[in-house]
């Protein structure tokens, strides 16, 4: 057994060292350990989904004046999480890049009639200002915006606003449309009935580390190190700006989500895209990725848990950079600049 544990490992290291042999030293080691500290992530998130399949269960309340707005809700979890917030008969308002595409789910889905389309495009803070606007116009008050949209492990490409690809989709583009949205969410709020931000990230977080000395990843770019930086970046904004809404009142609260290993598009540019039957025994289905992120939407005992990180319908085991209060402001403190507000008027706007 220990020997083909050992050859198995040779032989992965082998093909790593030859795919990455162009790296500096320092680069080599430091993404080899992201991506053996990523691969520990998924199994760990594996078992997780796995012992913990009797808790990934949801109540759905009737929402029916309530407004939902969601990122990315044309396909994987977020379609199924559209259909929950629907199934609760909120109005839903989808930002996509195509908004004809919602025709076919306003045919399919239960109360399909309550589903709206704005145009979105997570790579360009204008078109977020742009959606941020339309939602605004048509629906002051809202009282839930669930942050889901996600890309991972994809090439190295910078967006109009100069940002590295997954530190704008996943993080920046989220944190500048709920500062847009928290006027309408604190109309939304009342004390028995908080408003919630909902941020779908990710047990990857526990891999990841914030590089405030090159958060774009100008000076050196590995995917797995940017996906896990992003969604560690999403959770601990999560806490930070849950604190600042507590500190000033206001009925709005924060959390953020794991859904499981889910069975999605999400790993087209992995090794699970050539392998459809391992991700179709072992991993979640996009029902049941929904079930956490729709449990954070509507679960009324987590109430005063603002800032909480959600796995399997329970709190989630978080790494220890993400608890450090020191690194949150930093992180709230340097997203501020990169989106272009000042930090006294994050949410006042
Ligand atoms: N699947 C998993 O195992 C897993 C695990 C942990 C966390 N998550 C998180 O769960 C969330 C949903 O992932 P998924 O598995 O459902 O992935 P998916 O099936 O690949 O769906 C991704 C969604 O994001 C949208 N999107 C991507 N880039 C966008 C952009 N520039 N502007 C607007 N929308 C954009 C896509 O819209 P288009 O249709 O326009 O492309 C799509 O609706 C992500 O945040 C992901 O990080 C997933």
């Amino acid at each position: 057994m220990l020997f083909i544990i050992t050859s198995v490992a040779t032989v992965a290291f082998g093909v790593y060292w030859y795919l990455n042999r162009h790296k500096p030293l320092k680069y080599f080691l430091r993404d080899l350990r992201y991506a053996i500290d990523m691969q520990g992530c998924g199994a760990a998130g594996l078992i997780d989904d796995w012992v913990n399949k009797s808790r990934n269960n949801v109540v759905l309340p009737d929402a029916s004046e309530k407004i939902a707005v969601i990122t990315g809700g044309a396909r994987g979890i977020g379609k199924e999480v559209v259909r929950g917030l629907l199934k609760a008969k909120m109005t839903v308002i989808m930002g996509v890049r195509d908004p004809q595409s919602i025709g076919k789910l306003q045919d399919s889905m239960e109360n399909g009639r309550k589903l709206v389309a704005f145009p979105l495009d997570l790579q360009s803070l204008k078109t977020v200002k742009e959606f941020a606007d339309n939602v605004l116009k048509a629906y002051p008050e809202v009282h839930l915006l669930v942050n889901n949209a996600g890309i991972m492990y994809v090439d190295y490409k910078e967006t109009e606003d100069s940002f590295e690809t997954h530190m704008a989709v996943n993080h920046l583009s989220h944190f500048y449309l709920a500062h847009l949205l928290l006027p309408a969410l604190k109309k939304g709020g009342k004390p028995d009935s908080p408003s919630r931000i909902v941020n779908v990230s990710s047990c990857a977080h526990y891999a990841g580390y914030i590089h405030f000395d090159d958060l774009n990843a100008k000076k050196h770019y590995d995917s797995v190190t940017a996906y896990a930086q992003s969604k560690l970046a999403q959770l601990m904004i999560t806490r930070h700006v849950n604190k600042l809404l507590e500190e000033s009142g206001e009925n709005v609260k924060c959390y953020s989500v794991h859904p499981g290993i889910v069975n999605t598009d999400l790993f087209d540019n992995t090794m699970f895209s050539k392998l459809p039957w391992v991700t179709k025994t072992l991993f979640k289905s996009p029902e049941k990725g929904a079930v956490s992120i729709l449990f954070a939407c509507f679960n009324n005992e987590i109430l005063n848990k603002g800032g909480l990180y959600i796995s399997n319908c329970q709190e989630g085991i978080s790494n220890r950079f993400s608890k450090n209060i020191e690194h949150q402001q930093r992180l709230f403190q340097v997203s501020c600049d990169l989106v272009g507000v000042e930090q006294e008027k994050y949410g006042k706007n």
